[in-house]
């Protein structure tokens, strides 16, 4: 029999840091206000932190450091009811195509986002979300976690907002405007400003051999608390270490994504699949190299506002 050797307390570390999706349970009732609604249902998968949840500190979920990340599951036809609240929050769709809405004084701007889509809602505005199609959606929300007050809902059936109204966040009928970037309501452009197409936003050719599309930060949507940003890793791509004075953490979308840290003079790694994801904390010398003969799509998330500040090296 072969003696299998303890773990050293930085493998263990990197260890804790890898967050696999099968390791994760979804949690259907992780959002108090919404029980005995059914129509609110939704579930959450927490990756990083409790992003809004008062389920705070459990076993598995990594503390939080400037961001959270969970995924979220929304069934078809269910909503949730118009809220506000003092921090940013962005939705990154996975799969299915998420109705979003804005609300201004019963006026509701709603926008339709599909996969790889984002948008960003912004501090205090009225916002909501609904499955108006065929399939589940699945997105990734990440909140910053400055100031994690509870959300102030300003339409919900719990308040004895009529069930229509509370569906359309507000907004009586004819008082639903469409996204439009020229349009002559104020959250038109508001909210232009704060989504991201997949499909239009640029793609920054690394030196490194991989492309970034900036999400939020420079080139995104401008933002002064953490930056995201979604990567196609080509197969065979890599880079050599780098450290950050911030967390980030990386979410395999598609693909497999080669992952490890270095650490006075370890080396350790894991490969991850879709929807598992690695949490590196400040200063930790970390790398990614895709392994796999496909590529890999990642979204990004690092604990700081403004450019790109690492140099990737070909690894
Ligand atoms: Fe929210």
């Amino acid at each position: 029999m072969n003696a299998i050797a303890p773990l050293s307390a930085t493998e263990a570390e990197f260890r804790r840091h890898v967050v696999r999706h099968i390791s994760k349970q979804f949690d259907w009732d992780a959002f108090p206000s919404n029980r005995g609604y059914p129509d609110l249902a939704r579930a959450q998968m927490r990756y990083i932190g409790a992003g809004g949840s008062p389920k705070v500190g459990e076993p598995g979920t990594l503390p939080p450091d400037h961001f959270t990340l969970s995924l979220i599951h929304k069934p078809v036809g269910n909503y949730a009811a118009c809220h506000a609240h003092e921090i940013e929050e962005s939705f990154l769709i996975i799969d299915g195509v998420l109705t979003v809405g804005w609300e201004q004084e019963g006026e509701v701007v709603e926008v339709r986002l599909g996969p790889k889509d984002m948008i960003l809602n912004a501090k205090d505005i009225g916002h909501g979300f609904r499955n108006d199609g065929i399939e589940p959606v699945l997105m990734s929300i990440s909140v910053d976690v400055g100031k994690p007050l509870p959300p102030r809902y300003l339409y919900h059936p719990k308040l004895g907002t009529d069930p229509a109204l509370a569906r359309s966040f507000g907004a009586a009928p004819g008082k639903t405007l469409a996204l439009d970037p020229a349009g002559s309501h104020p959250l038109q452009p508001l909210m232009a400003r704060h989504v991201i197409r997949h499909h239009e936003q640029p793609r920054i050719q690394d030196p490194a051999g991989f492309s970034r599309q900036v999400y939020v930060g420079p080139g995104g949507v401008e933002n002064d608390t953490c930056r995201k940003e979604l990567w196609e890793i080509p197969a065979g791509t890599g880079v050599q270490p780098f450290t950050r004075a911030v967390e980030d953490a990386f979410l395999v979308l598609e693909g497999r994504l080669t992952v490890g840290w270095e650490e006075n003079g370890q080396s350790f790694q894991a490969e991850l699949g879709p929807r598992d994801l690695l949490k590196t904390p400040a200063g930790k010398a970390h790398w990614f190299r895709n392994d796999s003969p496909a590529a890999a799509t990642v979204w990004n998330v690092v604990g700081e506002a403004g450019a790109e500040t690492v140099v990737f090296a070909k690894g």
